[in-house]
């Protein structure tokens, strides 16, 4: 089983796509562990980006996650790491697939909208980084057989 943290990046908050874009997963079949509105704080975004460091962007893209409040929300499911992405699109919305959030909703890499985690290990890591254990909900749906095998 995997877990994906995925954040509604400020622009997505800003736009009014929050619900939008929370029905994609909602609807894709992936279940929903938590989920809080925040104002991620400078140390937040150091730890979330950490791996981008050195890259020439970095600066931007905190600036960019912390311009305003993201919507954090962890979600589970066996493959929930690519099929998150695939419901998110690539990293270019002008390249992403129409259908998918970026492609549907984005123009810009630096307006991108959403982030996904990238791996299985980096989606524990960063739903722990976002959430405690005790904000995360273990709960039964009722229509599992009717979306997993
Ligand atoms: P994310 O982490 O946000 O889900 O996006 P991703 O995996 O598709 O892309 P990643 O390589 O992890 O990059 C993280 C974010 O950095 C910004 N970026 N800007 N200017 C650039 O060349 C550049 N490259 C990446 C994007 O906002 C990307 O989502
Ligand atoms: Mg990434």
């Amino acid at each position: 089983m995997e877990r994906t943290l995925i954040l509604v990046k400020p622009d997505g908050v800003q736009r009014g796509l929050m619900g939008e874009i929370v029905a994609r997963f909602e609807r894709r079949g992936l279940k929903l562990l938590g989920m809080k509105f925040i104002q991620m704080s400078q140390e937040l975004a150091n730890q979330h980006y950490a791996v981008h460091k050195e890259r020439p962007f970095f600066n931007d893209l905190v600036t960019y996650i912390t311009s305003g409040p993201v919507l954090a929300m962890v979600w589970e499911g066996k493959d929930a790491i690519a099929a998150a992405r695939s419901t998110i699109g690539a990293t270019k919305p002008a390249e992403a697939t129409p259908g998918s959030i970026r492609g549907d909703f984005g123009m810009e890499i630096g307006r991108n909208l959403v982030h996904g985690s990238d791996s299985p290990e980096n989606g524990v890591k960063e739903a722990n980084l976002f959430f405690k254990p005790e904000e995360l909900v273990t709960w039964t749906r009722a229509t599992e057989s009717w979306i997993r095998e």
